[in-house]
């Protein structure tokens, strides 16, 4: 019986949004626990379009279907996009279908469009736990999200190759990666590839104009490789960029855009880990009568955050540096004072990050 006197036998699980190696991890570890403490196991297909839909979109889960998975890319339950869901309509389908199926709650994996569905479901009475999945690692009240390792490993691993032939025909490689509007892959690569410039859009003073200064001169002086690393969503074009590193530096200069392909393969020990500790606790919160959280880690120890506060300290954080977010100071009200600090601390927190690694990443990259 959880604190509301209701009794789990069934849960719900599903993956959304953008797949992140080790999802399927965190599925089998979801899985596999729950059955452990007798809990049986329904898999939503296709995240909340599967959940609206109902029949030929839920099965349940032995510990058999989640086998020989935890090493794989992707995610067996797959991800989809649903516009249905953010209506009232739509999230009272998905309730019905938690009745039909008899599903007493549900653990959503996957970034912040995924909590924000926990939360509405939350909302009315359907007890949910989210854990983060997204290689974009910005979700900003948890330091890891599921999906970031493997992506910037894979990052380097492309980025290596990219720098032997830079070296072999004196060129530089403009390498734009993925992180929606955030900079941490950018930025962890950089750093791990020995990159001459990174450009992202939380920190963007002079970096452009230093880049293209730093570029002549240390090929005045002999150096014959360079790596540029942009994250995506910056205002200029990253093609634009490269453009001008050739045209104002003399450096014959490609262009590579990584998109998807860091989005895959086999998760790395870090996401494993991380996705089998968190699978875990989700199922542990969901059983203490616990709902409405976010399962995060914090300074390496798995712990938890409320849904809507992770949700509002992250719109927080992004309006200072994505103009489209405008955060209405308003939207604290419903907060205490205490709340508010806390929220305020984790987006200090963030942006110390960024500068520290910006930081990092500037005072290493000097060929002279
Ligand atoms: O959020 C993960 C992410 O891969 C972002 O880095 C990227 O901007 C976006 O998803 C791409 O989404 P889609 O798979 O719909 O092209």
């Amino acid at each position: 019986m959880d604190h509301l006197g209701r009794k789990f036998n069934r849960i719900g699980i599903l993956t959304s949004g953008g797949d992140a190696p080790g999802m399927n991890s965190a599925i089998r570890a979801v899985t596999r626990f729950s059955i452990g403490c007798g809990v049986d196991v329904y898999g939503i297909y296709e995240g909340y379009k599967g959940l609206l839909a109902g029949e030929g979109y839920i099965k349940k889960l032995s510990p058999k279907d989640v086998s020989s998975i935890v090493n794989k890319g992707g995610t067996v339950l797959y991800s989809a996009r649903c516009d249905e869901f953010k209506t009232d309509a739509g999230i009272q389908k998905a309730l019905d279908t938690c009745k039909l199926f008899r599903i007493d709650g549900i653990i959503a994996i996957g970034g912040d469009g995924t909590f924000k569905g926990a939360s509405e479901l939350c909302k009315r009475g359907l007890p949910c736990i989210g854990i983060p999945a997204t290689i974009d690692n910005d979700i900003t009240c948890t330091d890891y999200s599921i999906g970031f390792d493997t992506a910037v490993n894979t990052v380097i691993e492309n980025v290596d190759k990219l720098r032997d032939t830079c070296e072999s025909h004196a060129r530089c490689s403009v390498v734009e990666v993925m992180g929606r509007k955030a900079g941490y892959i950018a930025l962890n690569s950089a750093i791990a590839v020995g990159a001459t410039a990174v450009l992202i859009n939380e920190n963007k003073r002079g970096s452009e104009n230093e880049m293209i200064e730093k570029i002549r001169e240390e090929k005045s002086c002999g150096k014959r490789n360079f790596i540029v690393i942009i994250s995506e969503g910056i205002d200029e074009s990253s093609e634009s960029i490269a453009r001008r590193i050739e045209s104002e530096t003399g450096v014959e200069t490609k262009f590579a855009r990584l998109a998807h392909i860091i989005r895959g393969g086999s998760p790395s020990l870090k996401d494993r880990l991380a996705a089998s500790e968190m699978g875990v606790a989700a199922v542990e919160l969901l059983l203490q009568g616990r709902e409405n959280l976010f399962v995060c880690e914090r300074e390496s120890r798995i712990t938890s955050v409320d849904i809507m506060e992770a949700i509002t300290t992250d719109r927080m954080y992004k309006s200072s540096f994505i103009k489209s977010i405008n955060f209405d100071l308003g939207e604290l009200s419903c907060y205490s004072e205490a709340q508010i600090e806390k929220m305020k601390a984790f987006c200090m927190m963030r942006s110390s990050e960024i500068r520290r690694l910006s930081k990092i990443a500037s005072s290493i990259s000097n060929y002279l």
